[in-house]
């Protein structure tokens, strides 16, 4: 039971580690764009959990992961831009057929990050619905 509880633990903290969970890339470029992922997906944990009650209500806190969030959507063209392989990544081809399409769908959710208020808690819920839209959007199309 202890052992398990624990493992459990050192895997959480390799997920939380970012960089350490993917120890096992081996391309600098994608392993970049993993990161910015990876950031992306901590303020939406951190707007998650606020939305649950789970962290106490902030505005200026959700405020900031909003604005965090569109700034790594601003630079997720960038980071994609060269089409760097790696056998852990799961990136789709597609991105550089395409690559004005996949854009958009970054510019979709810089728009939306820069358009969302959060002023009260009752606002994050649906916050958090719209720009998890927009990430799975992004993601049916072009990750695997
Ligand atoms: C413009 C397209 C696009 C948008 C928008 C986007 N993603 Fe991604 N995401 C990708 C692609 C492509 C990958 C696969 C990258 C790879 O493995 O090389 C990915 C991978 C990920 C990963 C896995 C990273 C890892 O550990 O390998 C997470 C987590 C993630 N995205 C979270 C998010 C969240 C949360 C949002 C929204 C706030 C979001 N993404 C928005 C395209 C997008």
């Amino acid at each position: 039971m202890l052992s398990k509880a624990v493992t459990r633990g050192v895997f959480i903290a390799l997920i939380a580690g970012g960089a350490l969970a993917h120890s096992g890339v081996m391309d600098a470029t994608v392993m970049a764009r993993m990161e910015t992922m990876v950031a992306m997906q901590k303020q939406m944990k951190l707007l998650g959990q606020m939305s649950k009650g789970v962290t106490q209500f902030d505005p200026d806190t959700a405020q900031t992961a909003l604005e965090r969030i569109e700034t790594l959507a601003n630079e997720t063209p960038e980071t994609f831009e060269v089409p760097a392989e790696d056998p852990m990544s799961e990136a789709r081809p597609l991105i550089w057929d395409e690559f004005s399409a996949f854009s958009q769908e970054a510019e979709a959710l810089e728009t939306l990050g820069a358009t969302l208020v959060i002023e009260s808690k009752a606002d994050l819920a649906p916050a958090v619905r719209q720009l998890g839209q927009t990430c799975k959007s992004c993601h049916s199309k072009y990750r695997e």
